[in-house]
């Protein structure tokens, strides 16, 4: 019996030390730690750099410069300015009646005001600015998909950025819609696009590289 009491004092007296050890004054402290592994797991921050065998290694490989993900729709690419968007963007939205239907909805809450239902640039809100924005099919009859998209995003002269209000998709259907008010292309327009075609222009840049 009196054996039995002393165990039962001993194996008390150990679990209040185990107990008061696990304790801390620190109020941030987690304590002692009786399986540190379960609480810190070797797992690594993507995209920062580990050593491995002596190899520093990044824990997440980057895209390849200049790949584009499946599915995902990219805006201007860095380094595009104005006349290059002009020559390489291209439109990844195919035409369809839904796509007017939505670009034309897009245009009448974004564009209408200053550009007028018909793009001639008499919207009431255009009329009052410095220099009201020019006519589609006017002064702008032949300006490429590319060159309106870039101006719809990064804006031009008194037309603010839109990158900010409408996304990649819809910039783009909305160029299909400037591109319908800005009527047919001239034949002549057209052949001298496939003369000297994007392709044509970047083996041109290659060699003067
Ligand atoms: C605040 C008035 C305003 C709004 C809103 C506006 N624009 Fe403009 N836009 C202008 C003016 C002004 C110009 C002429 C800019 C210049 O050449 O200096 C212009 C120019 C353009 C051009 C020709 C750019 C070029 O490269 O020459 C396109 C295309 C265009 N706007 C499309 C749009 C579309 C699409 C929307 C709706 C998402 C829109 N704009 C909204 C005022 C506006």
């Amino acid at each position: 019996m009196k054996f039995e009491k002393i165990i039962n004092l001993k194996s008390v007296a150990a679990a209040a030390v185990l107990v008061l050890s696990s304790c801390s004054n620190a109020p941030n402290s987690p304590g002692y730690e009786f399986m540190p592994d379960m609480y810190r797991s070797p797992s690594l921050e993507y995209y920062s750099t580990h050593t491995l065998n002596g190899d520093t290694l990044l824990t997440a490989k980057k895209p390849v410069a200049g790949t584009i993900a499946r599915g995902h729709m990219p805006g201007i690419p860095a380094g595009m300015d104005y006349e290059k968007s002009g020559l390489y963007l291209k439109n990844p939205i195919a035409l369809s009646d839904a796509v007017m239907k939505d670009a034309e909805h897009l245009y009448t809450n974004f564009c209408v005001h200053c550009h007028g239902k018909d793009g001639k640039g008499d919207g009431a809100v255009g009329q009052k600015l410095p220099g009201a924005p020019p006519a589609y099919d006017g002064t702008l009859k032949s300006l490429s998909e590319g060159k309106i998209f870039y101006s719809i995003t990064h804006g031009k002269g008194m037309m603010g950025a839109h990158d900010g209000q409408l996304n990649v998709e819809e910039r783009w259907k909305l160029v299909h819609y400037v591109q319908k008010l800005q009527g047919p292309k001239a034949v002549a327009d057209s052949a001298a696009a496939k003369a000297t075609g994007p392709v044509d222009e970047l083996k041109k840049e290659e060699k003067n590289k």
